[in-house]
């Protein structure tokens, strides 16, 4: 599957993807990689492994639905199969959602349901919760609400700060997001027919 990867910002989890794809036999190929934000490191990373960029901003899109066409045509032009948002951050509208509904899956840093949205580590904390991790799951509609693939949970420890626990998560996010875009392009991981 050709898989096309969405960005804003540093890419480590694009980098994740990237280095799990040159297994000869991972059944994903990164083709390109998206960004909102023309100054995002993981651009110049992309670049580096040979890999087609873009970046659109949004600025210059008065009307909403027009930048995200012109996303998907950039998408198309690469021959997208599935679409990887990684750090992404920019809520996307429900026309695009739904033209690549379980086509597109997105890492996001909580144990879903729990903390969608912003911020996860620092409300994690907050809560004195003893357990947090990531999520990578089908994006839907509704913002960080879709059907979970694979999950990761590390321990919260004594004296853990939002960067320090966020390293910890991280780890588990390189780990399981090259392995759920795996169960997704080997059709392990289906959204439910009733989403359709
Ligand atoms: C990650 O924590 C991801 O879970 C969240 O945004 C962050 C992106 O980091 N959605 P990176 O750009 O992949 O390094």
């Amino acid at each position: 599957a050709k898989v096309a990867i969405l960005i804003s910002g540093r890419g480590s989890n694009m980098s994740a993807l990237i280095e799990a794809a040159k297994a000869p036999d991972y059944p994903a190929e990164i083709v390109g990689v998206l960004s909102n934000k023309a100054a995002a490191p993981g651009l110049d990373i992309a670049a580096s492994h040979g890999i087609a960029t873009a970046s659109l901003a949004q600025s210059k899109f008065p009307i909403r639905e027009m930048f995200e066409d012109t996303m998907t045509q950039i998408l198309e032009s690469w021959g997208t199969d599935i679409v990887c948002l990684a750090g992404f951050m920019r809520i996307l509208d429900e026309s695009f959602v739904d033209h690549w509904l379980g086509r597109m899956i997105n890492i996001h840093p909580s144990l879903l349901p729990t903390y969608k949205g912003l911020h996860t580590h620092e409300r994690a904390l907050a809560d004195g919760a003893t357990e947090h991790g990531c999520s990578v799951h089908f994006v839907t509609p509704g913002l960080d609400e879709g059907p979970v693939i694979l999950q990761a949970k590390v321990p919260v420890l004594a004296g853990d700060t939002a960067a320090t626990l966020s390293a910890r998560v991280l780890v588990e996010e390189h780990r399981i997001y090259p392995e759920a875009l795996r169960m997704l392009a080997n059709g392990m991981a289906r959204i439910p027919a009733t989403l359709h």
